[in-house]
Protein backbone atom coordinates (compact mmCIF):
# COMPACT_ATOMS: atom_id res chain seq x y z
CA UNK A 1 0.00 0.00 0.00
CA UNK A 2 1.82 3.25 -1.11
CA UNK A 3 -1.07 5.33 -0.99
CA UNK A 4 -0.92 7.47 2.61
CA UNK A 5 -2.90 6.51 5.49
CA UNK A 6 -4.39 10.13 5.73
CA UNK A 7 -5.45 10.35 2.40
CA UNK A 8 -6.81 6.27 2.29
CA UNK A 9 -8.74 7.63 5.68
CA UNK A 10 -10.04 10.54 4.17
CA UNK A 11 -11.04 8.86 1.41
CA UNK A 12 -13.38 6.04 3.79
CA UNK A 13 -14.59 8.96 5.91
CA UNK A 14 -16.30 11.23 3.07
CA UNK A 15 -17.91 7.81 1.80
CA UNK A 16 -20.63 7.10 4.36
CA UNK A 17 -20.83 3.34 4.21
CA UNK A 18 -24.45 3.43 4.13
CA UNK A 19 -24.92 5.97 1.36
CA UNK A 20 -22.30 3.61 -0.95
CA UNK A 21 -24.26 0.28 -0.06
CA UNK A 22 -27.86 1.76 -0.10
CA UNK A 23 -26.32 2.08 -4.60
CA UNK A 24 -26.63 -1.42 -4.34
CA UNK A 25 -28.54 -3.02 -1.94
CA UNK A 26 -32.50 -1.55 -0.98
CA UNK A 27 -31.37 -0.74 3.21
CA UNK A 28 -33.88 -0.32 5.60
CA UNK A 29 -33.48 1.25 9.42
CA UNK A 30 -33.93 -0.88 12.29
CA UNK A 31 -32.48 0.08 15.51
CA UNK A 32 -29.29 1.43 14.78
CA UNK A 33 -28.22 -0.37 12.15
CA UNK A 34 -29.85 -0.71 8.76
CA UNK A 35 -30.41 -4.23 7.07
CA UNK A 36 -31.41 -5.63 3.62
CA UNK A 37 -30.75 -8.84 1.42
CA UNK A 38 -27.13 -9.94 1.47
CA UNK A 39 -25.72 -9.35 -1.82
CA UNK A 40 -23.53 -12.19 -1.16
CA UNK A 41 -25.50 -15.08 -0.59
CA UNK A 42 -29.12 -15.76 -1.60
CA UNK A 43 -32.02 -14.99 1.43
CA UNK A 44 -35.73 -14.63 2.22
CA UNK A 45 -35.18 -12.59 5.05
CA UNK A 46 -32.65 -9.80 5.31
CA UNK A 47 -29.39 -10.55 7.61
CA UNK A 48 -27.29 -7.90 6.03
CA UNK A 49 -26.24 -5.73 8.11
CA UNK A 50 -25.01 -2.03 7.52
CA UNK A 51 -23.76 0.58 10.99
CA UNK A 52 -23.23 3.75 10.34
CA UNK A 53 -21.81 4.09 13.79
CA UNK A 54 -19.25 1.41 12.96
CA UNK A 55 -18.86 2.24 9.14
CA UNK A 56 -19.13 -1.26 8.54
CA UNK A 57 -20.94 -4.02 7.21
CA UNK A 58 -21.90 -7.38 8.43
CA UNK A 59 -24.19 -10.46 6.98
CA UNK A 60 -25.12 -12.72 10.10
CA UNK A 61 -25.98 -14.91 7.01
CA UNK A 62 -22.78 -15.65 5.05
CA UNK A 63 -20.60 -13.98 7.49
CA UNK A 64 -19.19 -11.21 4.75
CA UNK A 65 -17.93 -8.46 6.25
CA UNK A 66 -15.68 -4.93 6.01
CA UNK A 67 -15.59 -1.45 5.59
CA UNK A 68 -16.52 0.52 2.76
CA UNK A 69 -13.92 -0.76 0.47
CA UNK A 70 -14.31 -3.74 1.24
CA UNK A 71 -18.06 -3.72 0.16
CA UNK A 72 -17.18 -2.65 -3.41
CA UNK A 73 -13.84 -5.37 -3.47
CA UNK A 74 -16.66 -8.26 -2.51
CA UNK A 75 -19.69 -6.87 -5.07
CA UNK A 76 -17.72 -5.48 -7.93
CA UNK A 77 -14.46 -8.02 -7.86
CA UNK A 78 -12.25 -5.24 -7.30
CA UNK A 79 -8.27 -4.39 -6.25
CA UNK A 80 -8.08 -2.80 -3.15
CA UNK A 81 -6.72 0.03 -5.64
CA UNK A 82 -9.64 -0.13 -7.80
CA UNK A 83 -12.61 0.16 -4.98
CA UNK A 84 -10.00 3.37 -3.53
CA UNK A 85 -10.42 5.12 -6.93
CA UNK A 86 -13.76 4.41 -7.01
CA UNK A 87 -14.58 5.90 -3.79
CA UNK A 88 -11.85 9.03 -4.41
CA UNK A 89 -14.01 9.52 -7.78
CA UNK A 90 -17.27 9.85 -5.78
CA UNK A 91 -16.06 12.40 -3.63
CA UNK A 92 -14.13 14.21 -6.14
CA UNK A 93 -10.72 13.65 -4.14
CA UNK A 94 -7.53 13.43 -6.70
CA UNK A 95 -5.21 10.82 -5.99
CA UNK A 96 -1.54 11.40 -6.82
CA UNK A 97 -0.38 9.64 -9.82
CA UNK A 98 2.85 8.06 -8.73
CA UNK A 99 1.93 5.71 -6.03
CA UNK A 100 2.07 2.06 -8.12
CA UNK A 101 5.14 0.50 -9.02
CA UNK A 102 5.91 0.66 -12.46
CA UNK A 103 4.89 -2.79 -13.05
CA UNK A 104 1.52 -2.68 -11.59
CA UNK A 105 1.08 0.38 -13.50
CA UNK A 106 1.66 -1.89 -16.61
CA UNK A 107 -0.59 -4.50 -15.49
CA UNK A 108 -3.29 -2.25 -14.66
CA UNK A 109 -2.70 -0.26 -17.97
CA UNK A 110 -2.95 -3.64 -20.21
CA UNK A 111 -6.03 -4.24 -18.45
CA UNK A 112 -7.63 -1.24 -19.01
CA UNK A 113 -6.85 -1.26 -22.67
CA UNK A 114 -7.98 -5.03 -23.20
CA UNK A 115 -11.37 -4.18 -21.20
CA UNK A 116 -11.96 -0.70 -22.99
CA UNK A 117 -10.66 -2.63 -26.74
CA UNK A 118 -13.57 -6.00 -25.54
CA UNK A 119 -16.01 -3.67 -24.92
CA UNK A 120 -14.96 -1.62 -28.64
CA UNK A 121 -15.24 -5.29 -30.33
CA UNK A 122 -18.88 -6.16 -28.86
CA UNK A 123 -20.18 -2.73 -30.04
CA UNK A 124 -18.79 -3.01 -33.26
CA UNK A 125 -19.51 -6.85 -33.66
CA UNK A 126 -23.27 -5.64 -32.03
CA UNK A 127 -23.91 -2.70 -34.63
CA UNK A 128 -23.03 -5.15 -37.52
CA UNK A 129 -25.22 -7.05 -36.47
CA UNK A 130 -28.26 -4.97 -36.29
CA UNK A 131 -27.48 -2.41 -38.99
CA UNK A 132 -24.61 -3.52 -41.36
CA UNK A 133 -26.09 -5.21 -45.00
CA UNK A 134 -24.24 -8.61 -44.44
CA UNK A 135 -25.31 -8.80 -40.87
CA UNK A 136 -28.77 -9.28 -42.45
CA UNK A 137 -27.80 -12.79 -43.02
CA UNK A 138 -26.64 -12.97 -39.40
CA UNK A 139 -30.20 -11.30 -38.31
CA UNK A 140 -32.20 -14.14 -40.05
CA UNK A 141 -30.40 -16.85 -38.68
CA UNK A 142 -31.10 -15.63 -35.30
CA UNK A 143 -34.82 -15.12 -35.98
CA UNK A 144 -35.01 -18.56 -37.63
CA UNK A 145 -33.37 -19.65 -34.14
CA UNK A 146 -36.28 -17.85 -32.47
CA UNK A 147 -33.97 -15.31 -30.63
CA UNK A 148 -36.29 -12.44 -30.13
CA UNK A 149 -34.74 -8.57 -30.40
CA UNK A 150 -35.30 -7.81 -27.01
CA UNK A 151 -32.85 -11.37 -26.18
CA UNK A 152 -30.22 -9.62 -29.06
CA UNK A 153 -30.20 -6.48 -27.10
CA UNK A 154 -29.93 -7.90 -23.51
CA UNK A 155 -26.80 -9.94 -24.27
CA UNK A 156 -25.68 -7.93 -26.84
CA UNK A 157 -25.13 -10.42 -29.47
CA UNK A 158 -23.35 -9.57 -32.57
CA UNK A 159 -21.84 -10.75 -36.00
CA UNK A 160 -18.58 -10.74 -37.21
CA UNK A 161 -18.33 -10.03 -40.79
CA UNK A 162 -16.50 -11.93 -43.80
CA UNK A 163 -13.76 -9.83 -43.96
CA UNK A 164 -11.05 -11.01 -42.46
CA UNK A 165 -9.59 -7.71 -41.33
CA UNK A 166 -12.94 -5.73 -40.16
CA UNK A 167 -12.17 -5.70 -36.43
CA UNK A 168 -8.62 -5.00 -36.53
CA UNK A 169 -9.44 -2.03 -38.94
CA UNK A 170 -11.85 -0.86 -36.57
CA UNK A 171 -9.78 -0.80 -33.54
CA UNK A 172 -6.69 0.54 -35.42
CA UNK A 173 -8.54 3.40 -36.51
CA UNK A 174 -9.78 3.86 -32.58
CA UNK A 175 -6.24 3.95 -31.57
CA UNK A 176 -4.85 0.65 -30.56
CA UNK A 177 -1.58 -0.46 -31.55
CA UNK A 178 -0.51 -3.83 -32.67
CA UNK A 179 1.47 -4.52 -29.31
CA UNK A 180 -1.61 -4.10 -27.76
CA UNK A 181 -3.91 -5.64 -30.20
CA UNK A 182 -1.38 -8.28 -30.17
CA UNK A 183 -2.05 -10.42 -26.39
CA UNK A 184 -5.93 -9.76 -26.96
CA UNK A 185 -7.28 -12.56 -28.74
CA UNK A 186 -9.31 -10.55 -30.96
CA UNK A 187 -6.74 -10.56 -34.17
CA UNK A 188 -4.18 -12.43 -35.06
CA UNK A 189 -0.67 -10.22 -35.79
CA UNK A 190 1.68 -11.78 -38.55
CA UNK A 191 3.70 -9.56 -39.95
CA UNK A 192 4.15 -11.50 -43.30
CA UNK A 193 0.67 -12.73 -43.52
CA UNK A 194 -0.69 -9.60 -42.69
CA UNK A 195 -3.13 -9.39 -39.53
CA UNK A 196 -6.51 -10.48 -39.25
CA UNK A 197 -9.57 -11.24 -37.11
CA UNK A 198 -9.91 -14.55 -35.07
CA UNK A 199 -13.49 -14.30 -35.90
CA UNK A 200 -14.95 -13.96 -39.23
CA UNK A 201 -18.48 -14.84 -40.74
CA UNK A 202 -19.88 -16.13 -36.88
CA UNK A 203 -22.48 -15.02 -34.44
CA UNK A 204 -21.25 -13.79 -31.74
CA UNK A 205 -21.31 -14.07 -27.75
CA UNK A 206 -20.23 -11.37 -25.37
CA UNK A 207 -18.78 -12.76 -22.48
CA UNK A 208 -19.25 -10.64 -19.43
CA UNK A 209 -17.88 -11.58 -15.77
CA UNK A 210 -20.43 -10.35 -12.82
CA UNK A 211 -20.23 -7.24 -13.42
CA UNK A 212 -20.98 -6.92 -16.59
CA UNK A 213 -17.64 -6.22 -18.72
CA UNK A 214 -16.87 -8.26 -21.72
CA UNK A 215 -13.79 -10.21 -21.19
CA UNK A 216 -14.24 -12.28 -24.29
CA UNK A 217 -15.98 -13.88 -27.01
CA UNK A 218 -17.83 -17.06 -27.95
CA UNK A 219 -18.38 -17.48 -31.93
CA UNK A 220 -20.87 -19.45 -33.60
CA UNK A 221 -20.69 -20.44 -37.23
CA UNK A 222 -23.54 -19.58 -39.31
CA UNK A 223 -25.03 -23.16 -40.76
CA UNK A 224 -22.08 -26.23 -40.86
CA UNK A 225 -18.91 -25.35 -40.82
CA UNK A 226 -15.69 -25.78 -38.19
CA UNK A 227 -15.28 -25.49 -35.45
CA UNK A 228 -18.92 -25.26 -35.06
CA UNK A 229 -17.86 -22.98 -31.58
CA UNK A 230 -15.15 -20.60 -31.73
CA UNK A 231 -14.26 -18.97 -28.56
CA UNK A 232 -11.41 -16.48 -27.18
CA UNK A 233 -8.53 -17.46 -25.71
CA UNK A 234 -7.39 -17.20 -22.04
CA UNK A 235 -6.03 -12.95 -21.34
CA UNK A 236 -5.24 -11.28 -18.51
CA UNK A 237 -8.81 -10.75 -18.52
CA UNK A 238 -10.27 -14.05 -19.35
CA UNK A 239 -9.99 -16.90 -17.57
CA UNK A 240 -12.38 -19.74 -18.72
CA UNK A 241 -12.88 -21.43 -15.26
CA UNK A 242 -13.62 -18.70 -13.41
CA UNK A 243 -16.45 -17.84 -15.69
CA UNK A 244 -19.67 -18.53 -16.26
CA UNK A 245 -21.85 -17.48 -19.67
CA UNK A 246 -24.85 -15.67 -18.23
CA UNK A 247 -23.85 -15.02 -14.84
CA UNK A 248 -24.18 -11.13 -14.99
CA UNK A 249 -27.59 -12.20 -15.11
CA UNK A 250 -28.07 -15.48 -13.15
CA UNK A 251 -26.62 -13.94 -10.13
CA UNK A 252 -29.16 -11.22 -9.62
CA UNK A 253 -32.25 -13.47 -10.84
CA UNK A 254 -33.13 -14.41 -6.57
CA UNK A 255 -33.94 -17.82 -7.40
CA UNK A 256 -33.16 -20.32 -4.83
CA UNK A 257 -31.13 -22.47 -7.65
CA UNK A 258 -29.37 -21.97 -10.49
CA UNK A 259 -30.02 -23.73 -13.98
CA UNK A 260 -26.34 -25.11 -15.04
CA UNK A 261 -26.19 -25.92 -19.04
CA UNK A 262 -24.23 -26.64 -21.61
CA UNK A 263 -24.30 -24.09 -24.53
CA UNK A 264 -24.74 -20.28 -25.11
CA UNK A 265 -27.57 -20.89 -26.67
CA UNK A 266 -29.66 -22.96 -24.09
CA UNK A 267 -28.92 -19.64 -21.89
CA UNK A 268 -30.18 -17.63 -24.37
CA UNK A 269 -33.41 -19.68 -24.89
CA UNK A 270 -33.78 -20.14 -21.23
CA UNK A 271 -33.61 -16.16 -20.07
CA UNK A 272 -36.06 -15.84 -23.26
CA UNK A 273 -38.25 -18.04 -21.52
CA UNK A 274 -38.02 -16.30 -18.33
CA UNK A 275 -35.25 -18.63 -16.57
CA UNK A 276 -33.40 -15.66 -16.09
CA UNK A 277 -30.80 -18.01 -13.56
CA UNK A 278 -29.33 -20.21 -16.41
CA UNK A 279 -25.83 -20.16 -16.60
CA UNK A 280 -23.21 -22.01 -19.07
CA UNK A 281 -19.80 -23.17 -18.97
CA UNK A 282 -17.57 -21.54 -21.72
CA UNK A 283 -16.99 -24.43 -23.97
CA UNK A 284 -15.11 -26.50 -21.53
CA UNK A 285 -15.69 -28.91 -18.81
CA UNK A 286 -17.32 -27.25 -15.45
CA UNK A 287 -14.82 -26.42 -13.20
CA UNK A 288 -14.06 -26.26 -9.32
CA UNK A 289 -13.19 -22.83 -9.94
CA UNK A 290 -17.21 -22.07 -11.45
CA UNK A 291 -18.82 -24.08 -8.78
CA UNK A 292 -17.03 -21.88 -6.21
CA UNK A 293 -18.06 -19.06 -8.13
CA UNK A 294 -21.78 -20.52 -7.79
CA UNK A 295 -21.55 -21.07 -4.41
CA UNK A 296 -21.57 -17.34 -3.60
CA UNK A 297 -25.08 -16.73 -4.66
CA UNK A 298 -27.07 -20.44 -3.96
CA UNK A 299 -27.28 -23.63 -2.65
CA UNK A 300 -28.39 -25.29 -5.49
CA UNK A 301 -27.20 -26.06 -8.94
CA UNK A 302 -29.84 -28.34 -11.43
CA UNK A 303 -28.06 -29.61 -14.25
CA UNK A 304 -29.80 -29.39 -17.55
CA UNK A 305 -26.74 -31.10 -19.98
CA UNK A 306 -28.16 -33.05 -23.47
CA UNK A 307 -29.86 -35.90 -22.67
CA UNK A 308 -27.31 -37.93 -24.99
CA UNK A 309 -24.11 -39.92 -23.93
CA UNK A 310 -21.96 -37.00 -23.75
CA UNK A 311 -24.69 -34.79 -21.25
CA UNK A 312 -24.51 -37.48 -19.16
CA UNK A 313 -21.39 -38.01 -19.04
CA UNK A 314 -20.92 -34.24 -18.58
CA UNK A 315 -23.65 -34.65 -15.87
CA UNK A 316 -21.75 -37.58 -14.18
CA UNK A 317 -18.09 -35.55 -13.74
CA UNK A 318 -19.82 -32.36 -12.50
CA UNK A 319 -22.15 -33.42 -9.93
CA UNK A 320 -19.10 -34.73 -7.57
CA UNK A 321 -17.81 -30.91 -8.04
CA UNK A 322 -20.77 -29.16 -6.69
CA UNK A 323 -20.52 -31.73 -3.83
CA UNK A 324 -17.13 -30.79 -2.96
CA UNK A 325 -18.13 -27.08 -3.25
CA UNK A 326 -20.63 -28.00 -0.54
CA UNK A 327 -23.41 -27.08 -3.23
CA UNK A 328 -26.77 -29.78 -3.84
CA UNK A 329 -26.79 -31.02 -7.66
CA UNK A 330 -29.85 -31.88 -9.64
CA UNK A 331 -30.45 -33.44 -12.24
CA UNK A 332 -33.12 -32.36 -14.98
CA UNK A 333 -34.61 -35.01 -17.80
CA UNK A 334 -34.68 -33.15 -21.04
CA UNK A 335 -36.33 -36.44 -22.75
CA UNK A 336 -36.55 -36.87 -25.67
CA UNK A 337 -35.47 -33.43 -26.57
CA UNK A 338 -31.93 -32.96 -27.24
CA UNK A 339 -30.99 -29.63 -25.33
CA UNK A 340 -33.38 -27.37 -23.53
CA UNK A 341 -33.38 -24.28 -25.99
CA UNK A 342 -35.66 -27.64 -27.85
CA UNK A 343 -37.59 -28.42 -25.34
CA UNK A 344 -38.46 -25.11 -24.75
CA UNK A 345 -39.01 -24.72 -28.58
CA UNK A 346 -40.77 -28.02 -29.01
CA UNK A 347 -43.51 -27.44 -25.81
CA UNK A 348 -42.78 -24.66 -24.28
CA UNK A 349 -42.06 -23.30 -20.94
CA UNK A 350 -44.02 -24.79 -18.80
CA UNK A 351 -43.00 -28.19 -19.98
CA UNK A 352 -39.51 -26.83 -18.65
CA UNK A 353 -40.78 -25.61 -15.44
CA UNK A 354 -42.38 -28.92 -15.31
CA UNK A 355 -38.65 -30.99 -15.71
CA UNK A 356 -37.08 -28.40 -13.52
CA UNK A 357 -39.81 -29.25 -10.67
CA UNK A 358 -39.24 -32.60 -11.00
CA UNK A 359 -35.21 -32.35 -11.05
CA UNK A 360 -33.43 -36.06 -9.71
CA UNK A 361 -31.09 -35.59 -6.78
CA UNK A 362 -27.94 -35.68 -8.41
CA UNK A 363 -27.24 -39.30 -6.14
CA UNK A 364 -30.20 -41.05 -7.47
CA UNK A 365 -29.37 -40.02 -10.82
CA UNK A 366 -25.83 -41.46 -10.44
CA UNK A 367 -27.73 -44.56 -9.07
CA UNK A 368 -29.80 -44.98 -11.92
CA UNK A 369 -27.06 -44.40 -14.44
CA UNK A 370 -25.39 -47.35 -12.63
CA UNK A 371 -28.73 -49.27 -12.56
CA UNK A 372 -28.63 -49.08 -16.74
CA UNK A 373 -25.09 -50.68 -16.90
CA UNK A 374 -26.61 -54.19 -15.74
CA UNK A 375 -28.82 -56.38 -17.34
CA UNK A 376 -31.40 -56.26 -14.32
CA UNK A 377 -32.80 -59.71 -15.38
CA UNK A 378 -30.39 -61.58 -14.77
CA UNK A 379 -29.75 -62.64 -10.84
CA UNK A 380 -25.80 -62.60 -11.03
CA UNK A 381 -25.85 -58.82 -12.71
CA UNK A 382 -28.34 -57.64 -11.12
CA UNK A 383 -27.07 -58.75 -7.41
CA UNK A 384 -23.78 -57.14 -8.49
CA UNK A 385 -25.84 -53.94 -9.35
CA UNK A 386 -27.46 -53.78 -5.67
CA UNK A 387 -23.86 -54.46 -4.08
CA UNK A 388 -22.40 -51.66 -5.66
CA UNK A 389 -25.07 -49.04 -5.13
CA UNK A 390 -24.59 -50.08 -1.01
CA UNK A 391 -21.10 -49.04 -1.87
CA UNK A 392 -22.17 -46.08 -3.37
CA UNK A 393 -24.84 -45.31 -0.57
CA UNK A 394 -21.93 -46.35 2.28
CA UNK A 395 -20.13 -43.36 1.41
CA UNK A 396 -22.34 -41.01 2.33
CA UNK A 397 -21.18 -39.59 5.50
CA UNK A 398 -24.05 -38.61 7.02
CA UNK A 399 -26.11 -41.07 8.51
CA UNK A 400 -29.49 -38.97 8.59
CA UNK A 401 -28.92 -38.57 4.63
CA UNK A 402 -27.46 -41.88 4.11
CA UNK A 403 -30.56 -43.85 5.58
CA UNK A 404 -32.82 -41.28 3.53
CA UNK A 405 -31.42 -42.55 0.81
CA UNK A 406 -31.30 -45.81 1.55
CA UNK A 407 -34.84 -46.05 1.63
CA UNK A 408 -35.39 -43.95 -1.79
CA UNK A 409 -32.73 -46.19 -3.65
CA UNK A 410 -34.70 -49.61 -2.09
CA UNK A 411 -38.21 -48.19 -3.15
CA UNK A 412 -37.20 -46.71 -6.78
CA UNK A 413 -34.91 -50.02 -7.69
CA UNK A 414 -37.20 -52.40 -5.89
CA UNK A 415 -35.02 -53.57 -3.11
CA UNK A 416 -35.61 -54.49 0.24
CA UNK A 417 -34.59 -51.77 2.48
CA UNK A 418 -33.70 -54.02 5.22
CA UNK A 419 -31.54 -56.17 3.32
CA UNK A 420 -30.03 -52.79 1.81
CA UNK A 421 -29.38 -51.23 4.61
CA UNK A 422 -27.38 -54.41 5.86
CA UNK A 423 -25.78 -54.05 2.93
CA UNK A 424 -24.69 -50.57 3.04
CA UNK A 425 -23.63 -51.34 6.50
CA UNK A 426 -21.41 -53.60 6.13
CA UNK A 427 -19.93 -51.71 3.11
CA UNK A 428 -20.15 -48.79 5.75
CA UNK A 429 -17.83 -50.38 8.01
CA UNK A 430 -15.26 -51.18 5.34
CA UNK A 431 -15.43 -48.04 3.51
CA UNK A 432 -14.61 -46.31 7.02
CA UNK A 433 -11.92 -49.09 7.80
CA UNK A 434 -10.41 -48.14 4.48
CA UNK A 435 -10.71 -44.58 5.11
CA UNK A 436 -8.96 -44.99 8.28
CA UNK A 437 -5.97 -47.17 6.70
CA UNK A 438 -5.72 -44.05 4.19
CA UNK A 439 -5.04 -41.65 7.21
CA UNK A 440 -2.54 -44.13 8.85
CA UNK A 441 -0.86 -44.81 5.47
CA UNK A 442 -0.44 -41.19 4.39
CA UNK A 443 1.12 -39.87 7.74
CA UNK A 444 1.73 -36.57 6.26
CA UNK A 445 -1.31 -35.09 5.27
CA UNK A 446 -2.51 -36.53 8.57
CA UNK A 447 -0.06 -34.39 10.39
CA UNK A 448 -1.51 -31.60 8.23
CA UNK A 449 -4.70 -31.84 8.87
CA UNK A 450 -3.98 -32.26 12.70
CA UNK A 451 -2.14 -29.09 12.59
CA UNK A 452 -4.87 -27.23 10.56
CA UNK A 453 -7.70 -28.68 13.51
CA UNK A 454 -4.99 -27.05 16.07
CA UNK A 455 -4.60 -23.74 14.69
CA UNK A 456 -8.11 -23.30 14.56
CA UNK A 457 -8.41 -24.49 17.88
CA UNK A 458 -5.95 -21.95 19.12
CA UNK A 459 -7.61 -19.52 17.47
CA UNK A 460 -10.43 -19.56 19.05
CA UNK A 461 -10.21 -18.13 22.52
CA UNK A 462 -8.07 -15.04 21.00
CA UNK A 463 -10.68 -14.07 18.73
CA UNK A 464 -13.35 -14.18 21.69
CA UNK A 465 -11.25 -11.69 23.67
CA UNK A 466 -10.86 -9.24 20.88
CA UNK A 467 -14.79 -9.65 20.39
CA UNK A 468 -15.76 -9.32 24.11
CA UNK A 469 -13.06 -6.44 24.64
CA UNK A 470 -15.03 -4.55 21.57
CA UNK A 471 -17.87 -5.35 23.27
CA UNK A 472 -17.25 -4.39 26.64
CA UNK A 473 -14.31 -2.06 27.07
CA UNK A 474 -14.77 -1.91 30.13
CA UNK A 475 -13.42 -4.99 31.09
CA UNK A 476 -9.96 -3.74 29.41
CA UNK A 477 -8.14 -1.97 32.60
CA UNK A 478 -8.59 -5.50 34.08
CA UNK A 479 -7.38 -7.51 31.18
CA UNK A 480 -4.75 -5.28 30.56
CA UNK A 481 -2.84 -6.27 33.98
CA UNK A 482 -2.70 -9.86 32.06
CA UNK A 483 -2.72 -9.36 28.48
CA UNK A 484 -0.72 -7.47 25.84
CA UNK A 485 -0.92 -6.99 22.61
CA UNK A 486 2.05 -9.27 21.85
CA UNK A 487 0.35 -12.15 23.41
CA UNK A 488 -1.77 -12.18 20.26
CA UNK A 489 0.26 -14.78 18.23
CA UNK A 490 -1.73 -14.93 14.79
CA UNK A 491 -0.66 -11.91 12.54
CA UNK A 492 -4.18 -10.25 11.97
CA UNK A 493 -5.33 -10.75 15.67
CA UNK A 494 -1.76 -8.63 16.80
CA UNK A 495 -2.23 -5.98 14.82
CA UNK A 496 -5.72 -5.39 15.69
CA UNK A 497 -4.75 -5.87 19.34
CA UNK A 498 -2.47 -3.49 18.59
CA UNK A 499 -4.89 -0.61 17.18
CA UNK A 500 -7.31 -1.69 19.81
CA UNK A 501 -4.94 -1.30 22.80
CA UNK A 502 -3.62 2.08 21.74
CA UNK A 503 -7.51 3.46 21.26
CA UNK A 504 -8.08 2.33 24.72
CA UNK A 505 -5.34 3.38 26.34
CA UNK A 506 -6.36 7.27 24.81
CA UNK A 507 -9.40 6.66 25.92
CA UNK A 508 -11.05 6.63 23.27
CA UNK A 509 -13.62 4.63 22.21
CA UNK A 510 -13.14 1.32 19.89
CA UNK A 511 -13.93 2.42 15.81
CA UNK A 512 -14.18 -0.70 13.96
CA UNK A 513 -14.15 1.28 11.00
CA UNK A 514 -11.18 3.15 11.85
CA UNK A 515 -9.24 -0.25 12.64
CA UNK A 516 -10.90 -2.07 9.33
CA UNK A 517 -9.07 0.60 7.10
CA UNK A 518 -5.57 -0.46 7.67
CA UNK A 519 -6.65 -3.97 6.44
CA UNK A 520 -6.49 -3.77 1.94
CA UNK A 521 -6.98 -7.53 1.76
CA UNK A 522 -10.80 -8.51 1.28
CA UNK A 523 -9.83 -11.66 3.00
CA UNK A 524 -8.62 -10.12 5.91
CA UNK A 525 -11.44 -7.25 6.21
CA UNK A 526 -13.72 -9.83 6.08
CA UNK A 527 -12.00 -11.79 9.16
CA UNK A 528 -11.66 -8.14 10.93
CA UNK A 529 -15.45 -8.09 10.68
CA UNK A 530 -16.49 -10.83 12.06
CA UNK A 531 -14.49 -10.25 14.99
CA UNK A 532 -16.61 -6.36 15.02
CA UNK A 533 -19.85 -8.21 14.93
CA UNK A 534 -19.64 -11.60 17.01
CA UNK A 535 -22.50 -11.86 19.34
CA UNK A 536 -21.01 -13.33 22.50
CA UNK A 537 -23.66 -15.51 24.49
CA UNK A 538 -23.79 -14.03 27.75
CA UNK A 539 -24.75 -16.02 30.76
CA UNK A 540 -27.31 -14.37 32.62
CA UNK A 541 -25.19 -15.32 35.99
CA UNK A 542 -22.23 -13.29 36.43
CA UNK A 543 -20.18 -15.66 37.94
CA UNK A 544 -20.13 -17.74 34.92
CA UNK A 545 -19.40 -14.68 32.89
CA UNK A 546 -16.46 -14.21 34.70
CA UNK A 547 -15.37 -17.89 34.58
CA UNK A 548 -15.79 -17.75 30.93
CA UNK A 549 -13.76 -14.77 30.41
CA UNK A 550 -10.94 -16.19 32.93
CA UNK A 551 -11.15 -19.41 30.98
CA UNK A 552 -10.29 -17.15 27.72
CA UNK A 553 -7.67 -15.19 29.43
CA UNK A 554 -5.94 -17.87 30.13
CA UNK A 555 -5.76 -20.00 27.01
CA UNK A 556 -4.61 -16.70 25.31
CA UNK A 557 -2.03 -16.37 27.79
CA UNK A 558 -0.93 -19.89 28.12
CA UNK A 559 -0.32 -20.28 24.41
CA UNK A 560 1.64 -16.89 24.29
CA UNK A 561 3.87 -18.43 27.34
CA UNK A 562 4.54 -21.37 25.85
CA UNK A 563 5.09 -20.07 22.20
CA UNK A 564 7.84 -17.87 23.61
CA UNK A 565 8.98 -20.83 25.77
CA UNK A 566 9.83 -23.21 22.42
CA UNK A 567 11.28 -19.68 21.37
CA UNK A 568 13.98 -18.70 24.09
CA UNK A 569 16.98 -20.05 24.43
CA UNK A 570 18.19 -17.62 27.69
CA UNK A 571 17.33 -19.94 30.85
CA UNK A 572 16.64 -17.11 33.33
CA UNK A 573 13.72 -16.15 30.74
CA UNK A 574 12.54 -19.14 30.46
CA UNK A 575 12.46 -19.85 34.25
CA UNK A 576 10.41 -16.60 34.73
CA UNK A 577 7.96 -18.00 31.95
CA UNK A 578 7.58 -21.40 34.05
CA UNK A 579 6.77 -19.05 36.96
CA UNK A 580 4.28 -16.78 34.87
CA UNK A 581 2.93 -20.05 33.76
CA UNK A 582 1.85 -21.26 37.36
CA UNK A 583 0.89 -17.95 38.21
CA UNK A 584 -1.63 -17.86 34.68
CA UNK A 585 -2.82 -21.54 35.86
CA UNK A 586 -4.65 -20.25 39.02
CA UNK A 587 -5.65 -16.91 37.63
CA UNK A 588 -9.41 -16.29 38.40
CA UNK A 589 -10.90 -12.65 37.22
CA UNK A 590 -13.69 -11.18 39.30
CA UNK A 591 -15.03 -8.42 36.80
CA UNK A 592 -19.14 -9.45 36.74
CA UNK A 593 -19.55 -10.75 39.61
CA UNK A 594 -17.66 -8.26 42.40
P1 LIG B 1 -26.34 -25.07 -31.47
O1 LIG B 1 -25.98 -26.15 -32.43
O2 LIG B 1 -25.98 -23.71 -31.94
O3 LIG B 1 -27.75 -25.20 -30.93
O4 LIG B 1 -25.42 -25.24 -30.24
P2 LIG B 1 -25.71 -25.97 -28.90
O5 LIG B 1 -26.07 -24.97 -27.89
O6 LIG B 1 -26.58 -27.15 -29.08
O7 LIG B 1 -24.23 -26.38 -28.61
P3 LIG B 1 -23.60 -27.81 -28.43
O8 LIG B 1 -24.51 -28.64 -27.61
O9 LIG B 1 -23.11 -28.31 -29.73
O10 LIG B 1 -22.36 -27.35 -27.57
C1 LIG B 1 -22.52 -26.81 -26.30
C2 LIG B 1 -21.37 -25.88 -26.00
O11 LIG B 1 -20.14 -26.55 -26.21
C3 LIG B 1 -21.31 -24.66 -26.89
O12 LIG B 1 -22.07 -23.59 -26.40
C4 LIG B 1 -19.86 -24.33 -26.91
O13 LIG B 1 -19.49 -23.58 -25.76
C5 LIG B 1 -19.20 -25.69 -26.82
N1 LIG B 1 -18.85 -26.16 -28.17
C6 LIG B 1 -19.64 -26.80 -29.06
N2 LIG B 1 -18.97 -27.06 -30.19
C7 LIG B 1 -17.74 -26.59 -30.02
C8 LIG B 1 -16.55 -26.54 -30.84
O14 LIG B 1 -16.53 -26.98 -31.97
N3 LIG B 1 -15.45 -25.95 -30.29
C9 LIG B 1 -15.45 -25.44 -29.04
N4 LIG B 1 -14.32 -24.89 -28.55
N5 LIG B 1 -16.52 -25.45 -28.25
C10 LIG B 1 -17.66 -26.02 -28.72
MN1 LIG C 1 -26.70 -28.44 -27.30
Amino acid sequence: MRYSEELIEEVRERNDIVDVISGYVSLKKKGTSYFGLCPFHNEKSPSFSVSREKQMYYCFGCGQGGDVFGFLMEYNRLSFLEALQDLAGRAGIELPEQDQTPQEKQEADARLVLKEMNKAAAVYYHWNLLHSKRGEKARAYLENRGISLEMIKHFGLGYADLYRDGLYQYLRGKGYTDLQLKDSSLVTIDTIKGSYDRFFNRVMFPIMDVNQRVVGFGGRVMGDGEPKYLNSRETILFDKGRNLYGLNYARRSREKSIILCEGYMDVISLHQAGFTNAVAPLGTAFTTGQAMLLKRYVQEVVLAFDSDGAGIKAALRALPILREAGLRGKVLSLKPYKDPDEMIKAEGKEAFQKSLDHAQAGRMFELDVLHDQYNQNDPDSRTEFVREMAKKLAEIEEEVERTAYVSAAANHFMVKEKDLQNLVNRYGLGYQFEKANQRYKREPETAERTEARKTEQQSQPPRLLLTWLIEHPEIYPVIRKTIQPDDFLQPLHHSVALMMFDQLDRGEPIFPAGILVKFTDAEEKKEVAALFSTRLKYEPDPEQNDKALSDIVRKVKLASIEDEMTHTNDITRWQELIAQKNKIQRLDLHIYNK
